[in-house]
């Protein structure tokens, strides 16, 4: 016992933490090794990022014990934390955009020559903190001016940066490409062997079968279990999380598709992709598949209204639509969910009903005067349809847990009642329940005879999910497979270019 108790990197010892109406934690105490990797998972709401916020001094009235390596710390503050060596990669980005990755990465600790800021050693700093995390991009760029997910490797190299000996990964892999994925992996395990104690949350738990030692489970602000992760099977995980057993797979159901309702030709917007045509029909879900960097997110943003088109041409309906704004796209009934939440896609001070209701204020006004209680069922009834919680439309967005912030922009989408619904990765970080949730909504949407465009790096969900999948590669459409053709593996090998007469490169 005493051996063990030498290793341990982290205890928490009967913690809590209270919000307003919420036991967010609730007595839970919680041990990581130097050298491990402690998965921490559970339903969205569960408790997990807040366990860790605490651990990262975001909070100064949590009750109960924290212990660093064997001595008790109080972490009231991140400045605390930081001291004590927490490294904190957390779910919604923490990158200030307007600034440069360099300023990012070396916030606080930029070299300098006498006053001056030291630029060349500042640049080669950071130039080898992105390296580590396989990046080759220019530091001076501004982060609002990189992809989300290069800007979540950011993020990564940063906290890498400041030397941590706990590291906290709050679904770290939501943003990332398989490959991405992989480098990561390969980061975790060089940490593992420099004795780091890691704490990985995912809701992937194929992921966590691959890199975890021990897994912990919460549900309800509760610590479930913690268990060796050769002693436990997914299904068993899955159990503690929800309380009763879940089956996994996708029903699918008849589909009705109707006639052409988007067709897009020789569009293309220069550096991000080219030459690309397709139809998509009522009723239909057409999936997107692709690396990251392979043109997709943008390509749904031209198609949206937000970025402009080079070439080519849009029709809705027969009746060509120019590419203007976005408020243009969503009269006319395109409607898109960003894979940005944080920045793009909701209001984080306002409230669930008012980020619900956005998109179709005009519709619910009369004049200039808004009438909210117009919109009061529709809201209701989607904060039921997709089981946001908690299920109160006051609530502020901001105080959500990731997952049913997730569940809000859907359902931000679902209001406007769109002709055409663009998803870009809809069910980044909900769990389980809340996916199965979500893919009946869109299942229903189609149903109802909308298009549905899915961007999605989650395989089981386009091959799920889609009557048609294109594949996207370096900024061009290369192939089509139909329902009866997607596999996981057949879409990963196409997406990688080693499938069809495209030709490796
Ligand atoms: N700032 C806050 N104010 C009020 N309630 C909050 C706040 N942050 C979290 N909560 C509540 O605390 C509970 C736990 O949330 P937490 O974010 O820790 O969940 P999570 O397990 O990380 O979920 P997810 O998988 O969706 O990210 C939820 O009921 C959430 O609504
Ligand atoms: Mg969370």
């Amino acid at each position: 016992m005493e051996e063990r108790e030498i290793g341990l990197a982290l205890e928490m010892k009967r913690v809590s933490k209270r919000f307003p109406g919420t036991i967010a934690v609730d007595d839970v105490s919680f041990e990581v090794y130097a050298g491990e990797v402690h998965a921490l998972v559970g339903e969205n709401g569960a408790g997990k990022s807040t366990l860790m916020k605490m651990l990262a001094g975001s909070f100064d009235d949590y009750t109960g014990q924290i212990c660093i390596n064997g001595k008790e710390v109080k972490l009231h503050s991140p400045t605390q934390a930081k001291k004590y060596g927490i490294g904190m990669i957390y779910q919604e980005l923490s990158l200030a955009r307007p600034i440069s990755i360099i300023e990012n990465l070396l916030a606080g600790r930029l070299p300098r020559k006498g006053p001056l800021l030291d630029k060349a050693r500042a640049r080669s700093q950071a130039k080898g903190l992105l390296a580590h995390v396989g990046l080759d991009l220019d530091p001076e760029l501004p982060i609002e001016d990189i992809s989300q997910h290069e800007a979540q490797l950011v993020e990564i190299a940063k906290v890498l940066g400041n030397g941590p000996c706990i590291l906290v990964m709050d679904e770290p892999t939501s943003a990332l490409s398989r490959e991405e994925v992989e480098r990561l992996f390969q980061i975790i395990v060089q940490l593992k062997n420099r004795g780091i104690a890691v704490v990985y949350i995912s809701h992937h738990l194929p992921e966590i079968f691959r890199i975890a030692d021990r897994v912990t489970v919460m549900r309800d602000g509760k610590k479930i279990a913690t268990k060796p992760i050769g002693e436990v099977t997914r299904e068993e995980i899955v159990q503690m999380m929800v309380g009763r057993s879940v089956k996994e797979f996708y029903k699918r159901d008849e589909r009705k598709i109707g006639e052409t309702r988007l067709k897009v030709s020789g569009l293309s917007r220069f550096g991000f992709f080219h030459d690309v045509s397709f139809e998509a029909r009522r009723g239909e879900t057409l999936g997107i598949c692709g690396l990251s960097g392979a043109g997709r997110s943008e390509l749904a943003k031209v198609l949206a209204g937000l970025d402009r088109a080079d070439e080519g041409r849009i029709e809705l309906d027969g009746a060509e639509v120019r590419s203007g704004t976005m408020a243009d796209a969503l009269s006319r009934g395109i409607a898109y969910l960003t894979e940005d939440r944080k920045h793009e896609g909701l209001a984080l001070r306002l409230t669930v009903g008012e980020n619900i209701m956005a998109p179709i204020v005009d519709r619910l006004s009369s004049g200039s005067v808004f009438s909210k209680a117009k919109g009061a069922p529709l809201a209701a009834e989607l904060i039921g349809e997709l089981d946001i919680y908690p299920p109160d439309p006051e609530r502020t967005v901001g105080n959500l847990s990731g997952g049913n912030q997730q569940k809000v922009l859907l359902a931000k989408w679902l209001a406007s009642k769109p002709k055409v619904l663009i998803l870009d990765e809809p069910t980044r970080g909900v769990d389980i329940g809340a996916k199965m949730t979500i893919h009946s909504s869109i299942e229903k949407l189609a149903r109802e005879g909308c298009t549905v465009l899915l961007i999605s790096s989650d395989l089981p969900e386009l091959v799920g999910l889609s009557d048609r999948v294109m594949i996207m590669r370096k900024g061009h459409f290369t192939r089509e497979m139909g329902f009866g053709e997607c596999s996981e593996e057949s879409l990963l090998l196409a997406a990688n270019g080693a499938l069809g007469a495209e030709g490796g490169a």
